[in-house]
């Protein structure tokens, strides 16, 4: 019993001895940090036609903005839209209500400013317009370097056409 015991330590204590670097990985964490650097800062002009009051595109800029991973998006997809990409791997929403409030938004954050009455109380007013909403979703560090907000298109999270339908879902009448 004594002499089984005496070799069991003996056997862990050079089991920790022994030298393990070989089988360690040691991944290049530079290259990890390169791969997830942001892009550069990008200005965005809107393309024509951006902001509309097409119901489906408000439909689906209302979709990404309340939601996050396709797969366990709430309710079916509005046309134009897909749960999947192209490749089958699930879409990554916009998730924008983690932050924002908006009208009867479920579960609004409060990290950025409510965007209840946007329209009435940024558009109408004069303070903001189409453009700047539409660069603000695109990257927002253009006027905030220290931004904590997502980027979008320069992160390719999003195309040109799907943050035009955000946009027209920020700006609409609710
Ligand atoms: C991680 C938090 C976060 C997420 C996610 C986020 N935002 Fe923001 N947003 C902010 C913060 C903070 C500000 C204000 C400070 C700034 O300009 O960066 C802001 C500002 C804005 C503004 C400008 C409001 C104004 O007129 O001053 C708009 C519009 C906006 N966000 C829309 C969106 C949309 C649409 C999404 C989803 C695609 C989104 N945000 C996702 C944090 C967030």
């Amino acid at each position: 019993m004594k002499k089984s015991l005496t070799l069991s330590l003996l056997l862990g204590a050079s089991l920790f001895a022994a030298d393990l670097s070989s089988v360690i990985e040691i991944p290049d964490a530079s290259k990890i940090i390169q791969k997830d650097l942001l892009a550069p800062v990008g200005i965005y002009k809107m393309p024509d036609g951006c902001v509309t009051n097409d119901p489906k595109a408000i439909a689906r800029g209302s979709y990404i903005f309340h939601n996050l991973n396709g797969g366990n998006a709430k309710g079916d997809a509005p046309e134009g839209l897909s749960k999947k990409l192209p490749d089958g791997k699930e879409k990554q929403y916009g998730n924008c209500v983690a932050c924002h409030n908006i009208e009867k938004a479920v579960g609004g954050g409060n990290v950025g400013p409510d965007l209840t009455k946007y329209h009435e109380m940024f558009i109408k007013s004069g303070v903001r317009d189409a453009q700047y909403v539409y660069q603000k979703i695109a990257d927002p560090r253009v006027d905030n370097p220290n931004t904590n907000m997502t980027v979008n298109l320069a992160t390719k999270l999003f195309n040109e056409k799907e943050i035009c339908d955000i946009t027209s879902y920020v700006l609409s009448i609710k």
